[in-house]
C-alpha cells in the first residue's frame, strides 16, 4: 500500500462440483442452534449453510464490504464479520469507513506494546493480556482482533518492532500461545500477523524477501506455527511483502503447503489491507478473505471491484474457476463464525475499561520494564529525595495514539511525569524540563540544554525520560521517523540531539537515571559509561507512568528481561553486518540467515551493549545444583535458584542448549526453556524444565527435514544469554 494511500487511510481515520443454481433449488431451512460444542458439529453446520448459498452470496463473503468488515448473507441470518485493530488495544471506532464515528465512547484500555509484554517473559501474563483484548473487542461488538503481531525482530531499525515480541523464535512461541488463548477464550478470534517475513517497513508493500529454508524454518516460522498448532488461532493475516518472488498473501508454499497442509490450519487466512494483487493467485493459493483493497479506491470504494469479488463470479460461471475453491474459503469463514458465535450472537458480553483491565495493563508494564544498569542509584528512597529534576520530552508525552494501525485511544494515559507526581505527592519537589522538542529537525539546543543542566544541578536526583518516540505518519517525516508503521528508523541514534543533552545532564548530576522509551535498541555509546542507571520502558501503556514510578522508588522490584539484543552500534547488528538491509532493487537477502540477534553475537563472540535475556533486579539470585536426566531423546533438567538479597523479587531462569558437534554449523547456543520464579529473600526453589526432541533438533535444509543428531549437548542455565553460571553435558 503506497504511503500516500496509507496516509489517506490514516488521516481520514485520524481520519464447488454442483453449480450454485442447482443447489439453490435444494434449499432446506436450517436453524442454527446456539454454539456448537464439537468440531464435527461446527463443520456440519458450516456445510449446511454453505449448501444453501448462491454463488453470489459465497463470493460476497470472501472480500471486504467496508474498511473493517467482510460480507455476510442476510437471507441466511449470517451477519458481516467485524474486525478491529490492534495488538495492544481495541482501536478507536472504525465502523464501515475510515472516518471515526462521531459520539462513540471509543476510548479503551491501552495495554503496553508487544515488546513490553515479551519482556515480562511471563506466558500467564500473555494470557491475561489477550483476555483484556478479547473482552474489550467483544464489548465493542468486534468479532476479530487483529493481533498479535509476532514478526521476528531482525533489525533494530524496523519501525514496527514495538508491536512485535522478540529476536528469538522460542520466546515468541511461548508468549504468543498465551496471548491467542486469552483472546479466544473471550469468544473472539485472534489474528496472528503478519505471515510472513514482514521484518522491515521500508518498501513493505513491495520488498521481495529471499532466505534459506533453514532460516525460514528455524527462525521466522516457529512463532506462527505455535500460534496455529498450540494457540489454535482462528485467523492469520498474510503480509504485504513478497517471499521468494511471490506475494506472501498469495503464496502457495507459505499458505497452501505449510499453513494449511503441514500445520492443518482450518481457520481463515486473510490478507493485510491491500495485500492481494491477483485474483487467480489469491483464489488458488489460499487467500480466504481479501481485505483493504478499498484503500486503492478511496474516497469512493467499490467493494465489487475487489480482486476476489465480481471477477470471481464470472470466472466460476464461465467454468474457468471451479466452485469448490470458493467453497473452501467460505467453509472456513463459516467455521470460525460458528465457533465464535458470530451467527447466533450468543457470545460473552465482554467488559470495557474495567479496573481489572487497567490493573493488567499496569502489571504488564511493571513486569516488562527492564533495569539495564544500576550502580547503586536505584531504588530511590522517598525519604532521601527532596528535589527531583525530571528531564526529557518523553516524560510528559502520551504515546498510545502513535505507531500507526495499532493506535489506541486510551481511556486515560499516565505519563512518566504524572506517575512520579502521583507517587511522590508533596514528599518532594519535582521540576520538569523537556530539554528537547519532538518536532521536524528539532534539536536540543544550547539554551534548552542549559536549562536542563541548571535543573539537574539543583536536584538530589535526575530522572531523564527520553529515547525514541511513537511517531506517526501524518505527524512523522521520513528523515526522522521513529517506531511507526510504514517507515523504518534512519539509524539507531537517539533523535533530537539527546546524546548531548544526556551527557550534559549526567555531568551536572552524577545521580542521573536514564529512562528510555521505544521499540528496542538505541545507540547509547556516547553516554552509557557515564550514567549510573539505565531503564528500558518500551511504550508501557496507560499505566506506564504508574509502573515506572513504582519501579524507580522500589515499590515494585523490576523483573523484565530484554527480548532482543541491544547492539552497541548499528554496524554490529547481524542484519547489517552479515545480511542485507534494506535490500536493493526491491530484493532483500537474509544472508544473516539463522544468526539473528544473540545467535550472531554469541557465535561471533561480539559483546553487545546489553545481552538478550538481560535484566537486573533490586535483589540478587544464586543458581546451583543443576542435574539432567536423559530418557531416550528427551531430558529433564532441574536446578535450584535462590534469592540471596534483602527484597522479594522474580528472576527469569533461562535454559540454552549448545550442540558440541553438528553436521551443519549451528549457533553457539539457542534458548530452549525458561521459567519466571518469584522468591522471598533467602528463599530457594527447585526448577524443572523438560526438554523434548525439538530442543536438540535443527532443520537440515540439505535433507529438508528436522534432524536430531546423536552426541554431546551442553545445557546452560542462568539469568541471561551472557550470564550462564550452570552447565551440564548430556549425551543423546
Ligand atoms: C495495516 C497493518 C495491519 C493492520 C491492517 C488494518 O496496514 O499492516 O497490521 O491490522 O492494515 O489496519
Amino acid at each position: 500500500m503506497k504511503r500516500s494511500k496509507f496516509i489517506a487511510h490514516i488521516v481520514l481515520a485520524g481520519s464447488m462440483a454442483f453449480s450454485a443454481p442447482l443447489l439453490a433449488q435444494q434449499k432446506m431451512p436450517v436453524k442454527i442452534h446456539g454454539r456448537a460444542d464439537s468440531e464435527s458439529s461446527l463443520e456440519a453446520q458450516a456445510e449446511s449453510l454453505l449448501r444453501q448459498m448462491t454463488l453470489k452470496e459465497k463470493v460476497n463473503m470472501i472480500h471486504a464490504t467496508s474498511s473493517f468488515t467482510s460480507g455476510g448473507v442476510p437471507r441466511l441470518g449470517i451477519p458481516e464479520w467485524t474486525m478491529s485493530d490492534g495488538p495492544h488495544g481495541v482501536r478507536l471506532e472504525h465502523g464501515r469507513d475510515w472516518n471515526p464515528d462521531a459520539n462513540v465512547a471509543d476510548s479503551g484500555t491501552a495495554l503496553p506494546v508487544g515488546v513490553c509484554l515479551a519482556a515480562t517473559w511471563n506466558p500467564q501474563l500473555g494470557y491475561a493480556f489477550g483476555s483484556v483484548l478479547g473482552s474489550e473487542a467483544a464489548a465493542r461488538g468486534k468479532d476479530v482482533i487483529l493481533g498479535p503481531g509476532i514478526n521476528i525482530i531482525r533489525t533494530p531499525l524496523n519501525g514496527r518492532n514495538f508491536e512485535y515480541a522478540s529476536e528469538d523464535p522460542f520466546l515468541v512461541s511461548r508468549m504468543v500461545v498465551g496471548y491467542v488463548k486469552g483472546v479466544q477464550d473471550q469468544g473472539i478470534s485472534a489474528c496472528v500477523k503478519h505471515y510472513a517475513l514482514n521484518n522491515q517497513e521500508y518498501q513493505r508493500t513491495t520488498i521481495d524477501v529471499h532466505l534459506s529454508e533453514r532460516a525460514l524454518r528455524e527462525i521466522y516460522l516457529p512463532g506462527f506455527r505455535a500460534a496455529i498448532m498450540e494457540g489454535k488461532a482462528n485467523t492469520i493475516m498474510g503480509s504485504y511483502n513478497k517471499v521468494r518472488g511471490q506475494w506472501a498473501t498469495e503464496n502457495r508454499y507459505l499458505v497452501n503447503d505449510i499453513l494449511k497442509k503441514e500445520w492443518g490450519f482450518k481457520g481463515v487466512h486473510m490478507s493485510d489491507w491491500g495485500a492481494v494483487h491477483h485474483t487467480q493467485q489469491a483464489l488458488w493459493n489460499g487467500t480466504d478473505v481479501e481485505m483493504g483493497t478499498d484503500l486503492a479506491m478511496l474516497p469512493n470504494p467499490d467493494y465489487g471491484k475487489f480482486f476476489m469479488a465480481d471477477t470471481v463470479i464470472s470466472l466460476v460461471q464461465s467454468g474457468r474457476m471451479p466452485e469448490y475453491i470458493i467453497d473452501d474459503k467460505v467453509r472456513r469463514i463459516l467455521y470460525v463464525m460458528l465457533k465464535t458465535n458470530v451467527i447466533d450472537g450468543k457470545r460473552k458480553k465482554g467488559v470495557y475499561n474495567s479496573k481489572a483491565h487497567q490493573e493488567t495493563a499496569r502489571r504488564v508494564a511493571e513486569e516488562g520494564i527492564v533495569l539495564l544498569k544500576n550502580n547503586n542509584v536505584l531504588p530511590l528512597q522517598k525519604s532521601a529525595v527532596r528535589r527531583i529534576a525530571v528531564i526529557g520530552a518523553n516524560a510528559d508525552r502520551k504515546q498510545a495514539m502513535g505507531g500507526g494501525s495499532s493506535q489506541v485511544k486510551a481511556f486515560y494515559e499516565i505519563t512518566p511525569l504524572q506517575g512520579l507526581r502521583n507517587l511522590v505527592g508533596n514528599a518532594a519537589a519535582i521540576t520538569y524540563v523537556p530539554g528537547y522538542t519532538v518536532a521536524r529537525g528539532a534539536n536540543a539546543d544550547a539554551a534548552s540544554i542549559q536549562q536542563a543542566v541548571d535543573a539537574a544541578k539543583a536536584a538530589d536526583v535526575v530522572i531523564y525520560v527520553g529515547g525514541s518516540f511513537h511517531g506517526y505518519q501524518h505527524t512523522v517525516w521520513a528523515d526522522n521517523a521513529y517506531d511507526a508503521e510504514d517507515v523504518d528508523k534512519p539509524d539507531m541514534n537517539l533523535p533530537f540531539n539527546q546524546d548531548a543533552l544526556i551527557a550534559a545532564v549526567a555531568q551536572a548530576n552524577p545521580r542521573t537515571v536514564v529512562v528510555l522509551l521505544g521499540g528496542g535498541a538505541l545507540d547509547m555509546t556516547r553516554w552509557v559509561d557515564n550514567t549510573p542507571a539505565i531503564v528500558q520502558a518500551w511504550y508501557p501503556g496507560m499505566e506506564g507512568g504508574t509502573a515506572l514510578a513504582r519501579i524507580l522508588f522500589g515499590e515494585v522490584n523490576p523483573s523484565g528481561k530484554l527480548p532482543m539484543t541491544f547492539p552497541k552500534t548499528l554496524e554490529e547488528a547481524p542484519a547489517h553486518k552479515l545480511g542485507e538491509y534494506p535490500g536493493k532493487d526491491g530484493i532483500v537477502n537474509y544472508n544473516d540467515d539463522i544468526y539473528v540477534g544473540y545467535r550472531y553475537f554469541d557465535t561471533w563472540k561480539v559483546a553487545p551493549q546489553f545481552a538478550f535475556g538481560h535484566g537486573l533486579s533490586y535483589t540478587s539470585f544464586r543458581y546451583s545444583n543443576i542435574k539432567a536426566a536423559v530418557k531416550g531423546k528427551s531430558a529433564t533438567v532441574t536446578f535450584t535458584i535462590s534469592n540471596t538479597g534483602k527484597v522479594a523479587g522474580a528472576e527469569v531462569a533461562q535454559l540454552y542448549v549448545h550442540q558440541q558437534k553438528a553436521a551443519l554449523p549451528r549457533p553457539e547456543r539457542e534458548l530452549k526453556g525458561f521459567q519466571k520464579v518469584w522468591l522471598q529473600p533467602g528463599e530457594s526453589k527447585t526448577v524443572t524444565i523438560k526438554l523434548g526432541e525439538d530442543a536438540f533438533q535443527y532443520y537440515n535444509d540439505v535433507l529438508s527435514k528436522w534432524v536430531l543428531e546423536g552426541g554431546a549437548y551442553d545445557v546452560l542455565v542462568g539469568g541471561s544469554s551472557r550470564s550462564l553460571p550452570l552447565s551440564t553435558r548430556i549425551n543423546l
